[in-house]
């Protein structure tokens, strides 16, 4: 077998392809992937910047049924006008985009924990109000493929996922960040975390899988401008007594923390997130993926919003980039 085979080594394996990932099954061993930074590359994808916010269905209804400049809704939406500047004004190349799947793709016969999207298109699909009318999610599958097999060989073990639909989860964020385009603004990677059934990962786990994303980011040889996106979360309980909890203290908390000090975040027990933040706060572990792919230095803090309520649910949100 060649030194450079996708199985063997500390091979940065090139840009392979779906074939890549499917001939990666033999055994394998150890570093798969030196990031490819450095004096003299000119040649890498590179992650810029991450994007965080809560995933409401009902935004997504408020938005397609016409609702936004109702007094309701208007200061939600209003919380969001700068972060759809801001993507225009950086448009990535791909949007790497962590999400959880409400019962839409996935059910209770079959729950990956990490499902990574390798798919060439991906269509809308819902529960509640069911699809919305909204464009397909064009995916990245070399990328993609590449991501997978790196993370895989970095001893993650995700879900390939070569056909699925994405519900609010998803495409609520790409609303919120790009508003009614015709077509989304560039490919999205989909990545599914389960947040639905227990046990579901921790926050350390989260944490960790950034950063080997992170990595395998940056030994595709290609130089994609990429945004990570952590969704879900902030407070919300949507089932039994509790139903309808909102704690700001604990969200604004974890906005902090969240900027400041990933690291200790991410060794917040679930039982914390389910009694502070309600059952459902739990999809803030989420969050901690794509904190964990930025850079090890301080972030610059370029917008952040919080808002209750929406729905059941407080709204949450912040845009870091990575200082250069
Ligand atoms: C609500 C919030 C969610 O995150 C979700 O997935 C479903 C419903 C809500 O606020 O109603
Ligand atoms: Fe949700």
């Amino acid at each position: 077998m060649s030194a450079a085979g996708p199985s063997q080594g500390t091979n940065c394996a090139p840009s392979g392809g779906v074939g890549v990932v499917n001939s990666a099954a033999g055994p394998s061993q150890g570093t798969n992937c030196a990031p490819s930074g450095g004096v003299g590359v000119v040649k890498a994808a590179r992650i810029t910047a991450s994007v965080y916010t809560s995933h409401v269905p009902a935004i997504g209804a408020a938005i397609d049924l016409g609702k936004t400049a109702e007094p309701y809704w208007q200061p939600v939406f209003k919380g969001y006008e700068p972060s759809k500047a801001w993507m225009k004004a950086n448009r990535p190349d791909v949007i790497f985009l962590v999400y959880n799947d409400h019962a839409s793709a996935f059910s209770l016969e079959m729950i990956p924990t990490f499902a990574i999207g390798c798919a060439a298109e991906f269509k809308p699909a819902d529960e509640g109000w069911g699809p919305r009318p909204v464009p397909v999610v064009v995916g990245e599958p070399e990328f993609a493929a590449h991501i997978a097999q790196s993370v895989i060989l970095d001893d993650f073990d995700l879900t390939i996922v070569n056909r699925m639909d994405v519900d609010h989860g998803l495409t609520v964020p790409l609303s919120l960040m790009c508003g009614q385009p015709d077509a989304w603004p560039c490919p999205v990677i989909p990545f599914a975390v389960n947040v639905v059934q227990y046990p579901v990962p921790s926050g350390r786990r989260c944490y960790q899988l950034g950063k080997a994303i992170r990595k395998a980011v940056e030994c595709y040889d290609k130089p994609l401008n990429v945004h990570i996106w952590g969704t879900g979360g902030m407070s919300h309980q949507l089932q039994g007594p509790r139903a309808g909890l909102i704690n700001r203290e604990f969200d604004n908390a974890f906005l902090d923390q969240l900027i400041t000090d990933p690291e200790t975040l991410a060794k917040k027990p679930h039982i914390d997130y389910v009694r502070e933040a309600g059952s459902e706060g739990i999809e803030l572990v989420m969050w901690l993926i794509a904190r964990g792919a930025m850079a090890d230095t301080p972030p610059r803090v370029v917008h952040r919003f919080y808002h209750v309520p929406a729905s059941n649910t407080a709204v949450g949100h912040l845009i870091l980039e990575n200082v250069q």
